[in-house]
């Protein structure tokens, strides 16, 4: 079962936001988080909030909860971030379906909740419409449908090239459906494709990781986001190395997979933008995760999704049925929320971007920080840009717990 919720501050039933939040509203970049908490299997390492029809039970039946009504519950809530968010012009600068499995849901439904959310805040003319997507879950016509609902951008999990390593990680689809479904993203007119990448897996060589980046490569991406396997406690894959039979890389392992995969991509003309992604340009940074990553405001839509306004965080309830029946009530589906304090948010701004091509303003830091920063510089770990920002170098991303650490007290 995915992992639990964090425990917070009760929430209204009526969700209103303390007049903090509302300050400054739509002078922030904002964006919409919709999360479709669906899959076909659930693949052994993945602890997000997501169920398969086994999985939901007859809980899956009730109107809201199941893939098929699952769209009328999704945009009831995006009238309610209206109701709550007040009519100050606020129109959507990025919006992001993940999961689960967004495209387990039909072209039309994921359009309806596109569309609720033009109808009710409008759209930037630049927006930027993004659905994770399965290579096995998405045909030719979707994807023209999907971008004529106003859909511009896909993420496709690719994670791997490399047969034996998807099977570790219960992968279902072939290596060879990913160039496919990116050769029909751009025939149906996509021009921003990202491809997700997993490196560290149980058995995986040095060797393998390279076929995989190299693999990722010969699809022509704009954007590629490669990830460390995270062993989730209470996934099948934790089980199994507990068990002892798989082993996890060690660090020395995961280092070289890291170097190796950024220098491939660099030399292919991916830059690295954060730790994990690289894009072929500015414009093909993905906008909705910098706004995560730069404090913007956003409101999550579903079951379990996590919302930021005004340094309020709030996250809804868990489970599918749950969500389905608070909305149906009319009641707000927040489960509980936390107000950060000026402390937080500074300590989270160091965390976040740090890990950021654009770095982090030193001014940001606080005197014990400041301290640190020379000698982080003499071990080649940060470099100081102009307007006093710092930026870590390859050797800093890879150490970056470690660079945190010496950062914050
Ligand atoms: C919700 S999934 C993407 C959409 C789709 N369900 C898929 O898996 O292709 C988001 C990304 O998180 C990655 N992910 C999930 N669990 C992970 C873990 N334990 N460690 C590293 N990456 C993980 C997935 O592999 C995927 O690329
Ligand atoms: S398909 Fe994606 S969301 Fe679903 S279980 Fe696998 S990694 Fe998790």
């Amino acid at each position: 079962m995915p992992s639990a919720l964090p425990v917070g501050d009760p929430v209204p039933d009526d969700g209103a936001l303390p007049p903090s939040a509302l300050e400054g509203l739509g002078r922030r970049p904002f964006g919409f988080y919709v999360h479709v908490p669906f899959c076909t299997v659930r693949c052994g390492y993945c602890d997000f909030n997501t169920y398969t029809a086994d999985e939901l039970g007859p809980a899956g039946g009730a109107r809201g909860a199941s893939r098929a009504t699952y769209a009328e519950a999704a945009i009831a809530e995006v009238r309610r971030a209206r109701a709550v968010l007040g009519d100050v012009d606020l129109p959507v600068s990025t919006i992001f379906f993940g999961g689960g499995t967004p495209t387990l849901l039909s072209p039309g439904d994921l359009g309806s909740i596109v569309a609720s959310i033009a109808a009710e805040f409008g759209l930037a003319p630049d927006v930027e419409v993004t659905t994770e997507s399965n290579p096995d879950s998405v045909a030719l016509w979707d994807l023209e449908e999907l971008r004529g609902a106003g859909f511009n951008r896909l993420s496709f999990g690719m994670q791997s090239a490399v047969d034996h390593v998807l099977k570790v990680l219960d992968r279902t689809h072939d290596p060879l459906r990913v160039p496919a479904v990116v050769d029909w993203a751009r025939q149906a007119g996509f021009d921003q494709i990202s491809l997700d990448l997993i490196y560290g897996t149980p058995g995986e060589s040095l060797a393998d990781w390279e076929t995989s980046v190299e693999a990722a490569l010969a699809c022509g991406p704009d954007h590629v986001s490669a990830y460390s396997l995270i062993v989730e406690d209470g996934t099948a894959l934790a089980r199994q190395i507990r068990r002892g039979e798989v082993a996890m890389p060690d660090d020395d392992d995961l280092a070289d997979k890291y170097l190796l995969v950024d220098e491939r991509l660099g030399s292919a003309g991916l830059e690295w933008y954060e730790v994990s992604n690289w894009a072929k340009d500015a414009s093909s940074r993905c906008r909705h995760n910098m706004l995560y990553w730069t404090g913007g405001d956003w409101w999550g839509v579903g079951p379990g999704a996590h919302s930021h306004v005004g340094g309020v965080r709030w996250w809804n309830v868990k489970h599918p049925a749950a969500y389905a029946e608070r909305i149906a009530a009319g009641v707000s589906p927040a489960h509980s929320r936390e107000v950060l304090d000026d402390e937080s948010r500074r300590v989270e701004r160091v965390l976040l971007e740090l890990r950021l091509r654009d770095g982090l303003p030193v001014s940001v830091l606080d005197a014990t920080g400041r301290a640190a920063v020379a000698r982080l510089i003499d071990d080649g770990l940060l470099t100081r840009q102009p307007v006093e920002r710092l930026v870590p170098t390859q050797r800093g991303r890879l150490l970056a717990d470690a660079l945190v650490r010496d950062l914050l007290p």
